[in-house]
């Protein structure tokens, strides 16, 4: 595609952001956040439909970094006290930090991300622009059915079998781990966008059974999968390859990070799903119907038990029961082929290829 064409698709990609997801009003200060290697049509992209929004925008930029969270700097952490909204664009890794987190937490900033890169090749692509409307209400089918359980089971092609218990109560209401959005109010992250990625905490203890991964973080696609046996809520087992050895060493003397933490799986049939994307194949954890797991830390999404690590791993083609009804079938979210679904998709065109998987 030549880039002129690729612009026509991004901006419809921005506006589906900016005004469906993150939710720009009109009247507020938002400030384009992006580094030295962010792609420069993104950032006038994304700063032209704020304003077409109404939005007053100031464009800010940071060097580039490979830390992990480096923080703004002192002239730009005043910037983030006092925007409304904050945009990353590219490679922001402005989270963490204590500058960021202060913004957020006392001056009721809201943050969204675009999805790392962040270019025009991402806001151009088919997960930026799926509709976001349907997008929602695909979602909220698959809230229903989840918050209505309380025994989900994980199976699939490899041996993958693991059940746990989990409380309907805490599915959906936790920031990050229902990062569906639109939101407005202050100090509101509602995460990476395209979206999005559910999921649920396992009631600690109840978790028992085998987890074969695909994929795993930092690791990309796995040339034998990683076989985790949890066993009360605890894995007790690292089994299978070199990548599996060399997960035994990250987590070797490093408290709680044995902890089973999470299950989850996304929503977006459009989202790229190459789980071989290092450090973390962000996209493809928001891909519909592949799903990951953790162990280690859970306090960053509302659980109790803190460990320096929390480590996911990637399923691609699970079955997911909740209750013993099939939410995931063999990779497929069954969201995806419900009668209601389909008869809204075709407002967009054929349903056919609007709820196509790119699998
Ligand atoms: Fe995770």
């Amino acid at each position: 595609m030549t880039k002129e064409w690729l612009m026509l698709d991004a901006i419809q990609g921005a506006r589906n952001w900016l005004e469906k997801h993150a939710a720009i009003q009109k009247g507020e200060h938002v400030l384009v956040l992006a580094t030295t290697r962010s792609e420069t049509d993104v950032i006038n992209v994304v700063s032209a439909v704020c304003r077409e929004l109404g939005a007053d925008v100031t464009i800010g930029v940071i060097e580039h970094s490979d830390l992990p969270h480096p923080g703004p700097g002192k002239i730009l952490a005043e910037a983030f006290k006092a925007a409304d909204v904050m945009l990353r664009v590219g490679h922001v890794m402005c989270f963490h930090d204590a500058p960021t987190q202060t913004a957020i937490l006392d001056y009721g900033l809201r943050m969204s991300a675009l999805s790392p890169p962040g270019n025009m090749e991402l806001l151009a692509s088919p997960a930026a622009r799926f509709p976001l409307d349907l997008f929602y209400m695909i979602a909220n089918k698959v809230y229903q059915q989840v918050r209505s359980g309380s025994v989900i089971r994980v199976t699939d092609p490899k041996g993958t079998d693991i059940s746990a218990n989990y409380s309907g109560e805490d599915v959906g209401g936790l920031p990050g781990v229902w990062d569906v959005g639109p939101s407005t109010v202050p100090g509101d992250a509602p995460g990476t966008f395209p979206p999005g990625v559910v999921g649920l905490l396992p009631e600690p203890g109840t978790g028992n059974g085998v987890l074969l991964f695909d994929g795993y973080v930092g690791m990309g696609r796995l040339k034998e999968p990683i076989k985790l046996t949890i066993e009360n809520g605890w894995c007790t087992r690292i089994e299978g390859g070199v990548e599996a050895r060399l997960l035994r060493n990250i987590t070797k003397g490093v408290e709680n990070v044995m902890y089973f933490t999470e299950l989850m799986w996304g929503l977006n049939p459009k989202t790229n799903p190459d789980i071989d994307i290092k450090p973390m194949a962000l996209d493809a954890e928001r891909h519909a119907g592949i799903l990951h797991a953790a162990i280690g830390n859970s306090t960053g999404m509302g659980g109790k038990v803190y460990s320096k690590l929390h480590l996911d791993g990637l399923i691609e083609w699970p079955t997911v029961y909740i209750d013993g009804v099939e939410l995931i079938k063999n990779g497929r979210l069954v969201a995806l082929d419900d009668p209601e679904i389909i008869e809204a998709a075709r407002e967009y065109g054929d349903p056919a290829k609007v709820l196509a998987d790119l699998r």
